[in-house]
């Protein structure tokens, strides 16, 4: 077949280059290939990772750019009270801040909160809130799996029954229990029915890790301190971080690096991990830190900034496998969005891409795809009494009341770091 012109002068421009260059000619460049040496063959590779990193590098810029214009649209514009919150926290490090408190309480702000569900006690610190700022309130359930947790948030609202609140311990029914979220709704029907019917006006959920178990080194959830592979938020289910790694088959090892960490490097982690295997398996969080560290030193990464973030991504895809957080926050949503009465809100906050994600599907599954944005005069109304509104998608069940999340103001992220990835997302059942 005859060669297109182009291509012909193309070629013939690029043998004459190589007659009259030091490069080899292209029957050389094939032998040449086949007989690079092992000096060059470190160089490819070398060359190789660093092409790869720059890609990263640059993909990794473009997240950024990406987050910071997504954040500019997000961000609360709730300053954050700096005095109420050093006089609160201090120095305190090691206390659990509630993350976006003045946005969550917009949220309930409006609602007659009859009936709240605190489907993640933590320290307590949102249900504090919200049982203070609503003296209507007559029934309250708070829900947490970590027994710490509950028994320091049972401690807390005990504490704000007894102060100034306006209301007794015989104004509100408290009920507080040791159960996964998953299990909101047998747990409201045991309690009473008729909080079910006609439902409750406010659910919260705020996931993730609270500070007492990230700083506790024995639960294994940190990267910083040396502890067992634990992961378990709730300390009588079986499955452990290190039984993942030590005995999990190789390629679901790999799955949960890549799913659940969006670990880039997974595969080579994989093998590692594998490996470790032959010589005793890994049993500290130290350990795994290390095989981390020893397998990004390799790249343009390596450095504390390049291990830690694998290391973090590591972590947390361990974490989600070990307490099926994904699952079991899909399935929530939907028994929480069932547990709502008319006008009832649920309300949750997510602190990485995987879980927002789940949220925003859910809810706009919820909305029945006739969902539609809304500049209904229902609409106007909100916006006029609700600030914080700004975009609403409706549909005939539910109201997606953020289309776009709410994000951590400046200062808050300032003052508490750990509320950098902070979303807020919330529906109202119509
Ligand atoms: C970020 S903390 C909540 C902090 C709380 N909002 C506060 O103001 O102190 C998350 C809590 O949710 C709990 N948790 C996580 N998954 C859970 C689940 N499936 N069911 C119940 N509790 C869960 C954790 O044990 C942890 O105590």
């Amino acid at each position: 077949m005859a060669m297109p012109a182009a291509t012909a002068s193309a070629k013939s421009l690029l043998k004459r280059l190589l007659s009259h260059s030091s490069y080899p000619t292209a029957t050389k460049i094939s032998n040449y290939r086949f007989s690079i040496s092992a000096t060059n063959k470190a160089t490819y590779a070398t060359l190789r990772s660093k092409n790869k990193s720059t890609s990263e590098n640059q993909r990794e810029k473009q997240k950024q750019k990406a987050e910071v214009l997504v954040k500019r649209r997000t961000r609360s514009e709730r300053e954050i009270d700096e005095e109420g919150f050093s006089r609160e926290y201090g120095n305190d490090n090691s206390a659990h801040v509630p993350v976006l408190l003045g946005e969550v309480l917009d949220v309930f702000a409006s609602v007659p909160l009859k009936s709240f569900v605190d489907c993640t006690l933590g320290a307590g610190g949102h249900s504090a809130a919200i049982i203070q700022a609503h003296p209507e309130m007559e029934f309250y359930v708070g829900l947490d799996v970590d027994p710490i947790a509950h028994q320091i948030a049972q401690a807390r609202i005990n504490d704000v029954l007894g102060k100034d609140s306006g209301l007794s311990k015989k104004d509100l029914r408290v009920h507080t229990h040791l159960k996964n979220f998953r299990s909101v709704k047998t747990v409201l029907q045991d309690i009473d029915v008729n909080p079910l019917n006609p439902g409750v006006q406010g659910i919260l959920m705020d996931l993730g890790m609270s500070s007492m178990q990230v700083n506790n080194a024995e639960r294994g959830f940190s990267v910083l301190c040396d502890g067992p592979l634990d992961m378990r938020m709730n300390p009588q289910d079986s499955l452990r971080a290190e039984d993942i790694l030590n005995l999990w088959p190789d390629d679901e090892v790999g799955r949960i690096l890549r799913d659940y960490g969006e670990e880039s490097n997974w595969f080579s982690l994989q093998k590692r991990i594998v490996r470790a295997r032959l010589t005793g398996g890994l049993h500290s969080t130290n350990e795994l830190v290390g095989l981390i560290r020893n397998s990004t030193s390799w790249t343009k990464k390596g450095g504390r900034q390049g291990w830690i973030k694998t290391a973090t991504r590591v972590f947390q895809a361990l974490r989600i496998a070990v307490n099926d957080e994904l699952n079991t926050l899909k399935n929530s949503i939907y028994s929480c969005f069932d547990c709502l009465a008319s006008g009832g809100r649920l309300a949750v906050i997510t602190f990485h891409s995987l879980e927002d994600r789940i949220v925003k599907q859910a809810f706009l599954d919820i909305v029945n795809k006739e969902g539609h944005l809304s500049n209904s005069p229902k609409f106007e109304t909100y916006k006029e009494k609700e600030a914080w509104i700004k975009q609403m998608v409706q549909g005939p069940n539910a109201c997606v009341l953020t289309k776009r999340p709410i994000t951590p103001s400046e200062s808050e992220e300032r003052l508490n770091p750990r509320s950098r990835s902070a979303k807020l997302r919330v529906i109202e059942k119509v």
